[in-house]
């Protein structure tokens, strides 16, 4: 092999790269990508580039190399940390009040291309500082990223002083045990919220679940405009409703929609935020059948638009059916029940 990428290879690689992991690498980069990847082609013992993305298909250890080689898997502890000052002043404690009144006590956060981890710790240990007292929520944290060697980095969870660097000696303290002079692990309790994954975030599937928030920072910066746009709708589909999306701090995003984004800046910051849509209903469950015929008799008699689903009992008295009901009418529907002195058990935010 020379030690020059021919044109016909460049397009090659730009091809492969981009389709399989949305990575644009302009031909201005291709001395970046030969010293990048001509050292590694070497240390594969492979003759060519086709050789060696032909081996990046199919060899897990080799497509983290190459990976590596190719994107940057820094990351730190509370890195921008004003992005965790929102999630602890504003986001979590926005969710608790929300959640209090049903009984869904569940937070769920996604770290979308999460590297070795540090990010994922991060919500973990701001998750825990703003509920430790409330040990009856259940906090869930998915930390994925493409590149295998950093997950398995984050499944030791071991980091460095610098990586650590943030942290106050407090938070230090509460959460790490010195492994050495210069590293220190995370503690089981902070490690067991959350779940690593090996993930391409152009492949399918998703999790597939909805999430409070999604942090994807830093991670889609060597994407296309199209990938980015792409994919931050798929972000907004993998949210529940009024859920939080953080991009990296110098990112903007590339899609909204039809405005089914909503951009807001809290402090000095951009976060966005899923509207309520069209598709979005609210869920409530009442105690007694009876109660759940005097809210449906309501309906009827207001006309509103509404549907009953069946549900699993809470106990073998309560009713087998809750009430479902465009989130447009939620004011005058609250409105009408309190009136009434109905009080639902549960209320929940649904899209259908
Ligand atoms: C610079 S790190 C960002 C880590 C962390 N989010 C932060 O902001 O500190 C970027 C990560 O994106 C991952 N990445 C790049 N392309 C990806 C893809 N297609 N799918 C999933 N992760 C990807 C890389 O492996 C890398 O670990």
């Amino acid at each position: 092999m020379s030690d020059r990428i021919s044109g016909r290879d460049y397009i090659q690689l730009r091809d492969f790269l981009s389709r399989e992991f949305g990575l644009f690498f302009e031909p201005s980069k291709v001395t970046f990508l030969e010293n990048r990847l001509l050292p590694l082609l070497a240390e594969m013992r492979l003759e060519s580039l086709n050789d060696m993305i032909s081996c990046v298909r199919t060899d897990f250890f080799w497509r983290g190399r190459f990976l590596d080689a190719l994107t940057t898997n820094e990351t730190w502890f509370f890195r921008h940390p004003r992005h965790f000052d929102i999630l602890r002043e504003d986001i979590l404690p926005a969710l608790v009040r929300e959640r209090a009144k049903s009984r869904r006590r569940e937070i769920e956060i996604w770290s979308a291309g999460c590297s070795i981890g540090a990010e994922a710790c991060s919500i973990a240990i701001t998750m825990h500082e703003v509920l430790q007292d409330a040990p009856d929520w259940s906090l869930r944290i998915i930390g994925s990223d493409v590149s295998p060697q950093a997950i398995t980095r984050a499944h030791e969870g071991i980091y460095t002083g610098s990586e650590v660097r943030l942290l106050s000696g407090l938070l230090l303290n509460r959460y790490f045990m010195p492994v050495d002079d210069n590293n220190y692990k995370i503690k089981p309790e902070l490690q067991n919220l959350i779940t690593y994954e090996i993930r391409n975030l152009l492949e399918e599937p998703w999790p597939d679940r909805e999430f409070d928030v999604i942090f994807c920072r830093n991670t889609m910066i060597y994407f296309k405009d199209e990938t980015k746009a792409k994919l931050t709708e798929r972000f907004y589909k993998a949210l529940r409703t009024g859920g939080i999306f953080i991009p990296g701090a110098t990112e903007t995003i590339h899609w909204v929609g039809n405005n089914e984004f909503e951009r807001e800046f809290i402090r000095g910051e951009y976060i966005y935020r899923k509207r309520m849509g069209n598709n979005e209903y609210i869920l409530y469950q009442f105690v007694t059948s009876s109660d759940l015929l005097r809210a449906l008799n309501i309906l009827v008699k207001e006309h509103f638009e509404y549907r009953l689903q069946t549900i699993t009992q809470m106990s073998h008295t309560s009713p087998k059916k809750a009430l479902i009901v465009p989130i447009r009418f939620i004011d005058r529907v609250e409105r009408l029940f309190s009136d009434a002195l109905l009080k639902p058990l549960l209320r929940e935010n649904v899209s259908q």
